[in-house]
Formats: structure tokens, sequence, C-alpha cells
């Protein structure tokens, strides 16, 4: 098996669904009789189970790989306790944010798949350290980017300065997904329409308010196309 398609999932902000666009981008890859494992570089706010920290993001995105799946510890590196940005939570836990575990474990996660859906960490402008960006990581791994817009008051500025952000960082946005994240956003239609109209990106996918992992798929898997993830078999 050649090189996996491997692609980077951003977003306007934290808490605007990249776990669950990531999630749904899964099951809608392996609905294409494809290998997709999610990989969750970095991680804050995780939980203590059995002397190891836990990322409830990393195991979303496990629960929606192809099984047998890899290590949690394979798809998640780096686990942080506190709920904090992650250079500041990786400071307080005494660990520094390095790039090579980072590619070690993506490499190693590519080995016998199609695709790898990386979710990042936040938004898009997000240190890792003094002297490392998340950034740093997406374009060590040459990933094209996917921007989750979550539709609510503010989020045309925050797609376009997203927008701004990923290209002046030399990377590639490929398109964007509309996740109707908030029932109060007043004409969220006309919301989506603008960012579509500001964005150069192609909008992808359009997920509705309340979609199951399961409708969310059905929603993404048109964004598969964009990435070249054709149907097995
Ligand atoms: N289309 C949607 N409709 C309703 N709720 C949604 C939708 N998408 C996501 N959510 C909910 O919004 C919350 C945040 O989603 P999610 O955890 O995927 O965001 P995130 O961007 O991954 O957050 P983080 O920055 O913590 O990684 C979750 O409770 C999720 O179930
Ligand atoms: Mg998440």
């Amino acid at each position: 098996m050649g090189a996996p398609i491997s692609f980077f999932v951003t977003g306007t902000d934290t808490s605007v669904g990249k776990t669950h666009i990531s999630s749904a981008l899964l099951l809608a890859i392996r609905r294409r009789a494809l290998k997709a494992y999610g990989y969750k570089p970095v991680a804050s706010g995780c939980e203590r189970r059995n002397d190891e920290w836990i990322s409830d993001d990393a195991e979303k995105l496990r629960a929606y790989s192809t099984t047998p799946t890899p290590d949690l510890a394979l798809m998640n590196p780096i686990a942080l306790p506190e709920s904090i940005a992650p250079h500041l939570a990786a400071a307080h836990a005494k660990r520094e944010i390095e790039l090579p575990p980072l590619l070690a474990a993506h490499q190693a996660l590519s080995l016998g798949a199609h695709a790898i859906v990386v979710e990042g960490a936040g938004g898009w402008a997000i240190p890792y350290s003094d002297h490392l960006m998340q950034a740093d990581l997406v374009r060590a791994l040459k990933l094209p980017v996917i921007l989750v817009v979550g539709i609510r008051l503010g989020c045309i500025n925050h797609a376009i300065l997203s927008e701004i952000a990923i290209r002046a960082d030399k990377c590639v946005l490929i398109g964007w997904i509309a996740n109707r994240i908030d029932p109060e956003c007043l004409y969220p239609d006309e919301v989506v329409e603008t960012v579509k109209d500001e964005l150069d990106a192609p909008l992808l996918a359009d997920c509705p308010f309340g979609a199951n992992i399961d409708l969310a798929a059905r929603k993404c898997a048109p964004a598969l196309d964009a990435l070249g993830l054709v149907r097995r078999g």
C-alpha cells in the first residue's frame, strides 16, 4: 500500500465541531471500503485513567477508525491534563511538545492506511511551544487543510482570518465545511452564503444542527472527492 491520503482538520475556534466532523469523515471514508485512522497529535484537557492520560477526542476518533484500531498512545502521542492552550498545558505538565514524536506517530499510523484524518487542537494559530507552532507540523507533513466553520455569530470574521493565516503559513486550504452548531444563530443560510463568497476555498460540505455521525458522514462524503479518496472495490 502506498502513502495514505492524510489531511488536517482545523476549525474557526475550539468547540466548533472538529471532532464531530473528523469522526464523520472517518466513517464516510470507511464506507468507501478504505482503511482510515484518526490522529490527534496534541490534546489538552485529558482524563486520568489506569495511569494514563486519555483524550476524549482521540477516543472518539478511535471509535470511528478502522478496526483493529491502533493504540490510543499512537493516535494521541501528547495527552495533557489541563484544559488550557497546549503550550501552557505542556509547561504545567513539565513537558515540551516537539515535532519528531508527532511525525513518528503519523508515520506509524500511515502503515496500512488509505487515509489519516488529523484533528488539530483549538483553532489554526496555536503555539506548541516558544519555538513551534501547530502549523509547523502541518507543513512538515505536507497536509492539505480542511477548515471547519462553526456557523454562529462571529464566524465570518474567524473564517476569513483563518484562511488568511493558513495561506500565510504556506499551507494549502483545500476547502471548508459548514457545521451548524448553533440553533440560535439567526439567518444561518445567509451566514453560510457569506462565508462561501468570502473564502477562496470551496465549500465541501454542510452539516445540519443536531446531525448524528451517521448523517454527518453522509453530508461530508462529497468532501472525500476533493481529497481524491475514491471507493475501493
Ligand atoms: N452539527 C452539530 N450539531 C449539534 N451539535 C454539534 C454539531 N457538531 C458538533 N456538535 C457538538 O458541539 C460540541 C463541540 O464539538 P466538537 O467536540 O466536535 O468540537 P471540537 O472543535 O472538536 O472541540 P475541541 O476544540 O475541544 O477539539 C460537542 O458537544 C458536539 O457534540
Ligand atoms: Mg475536538
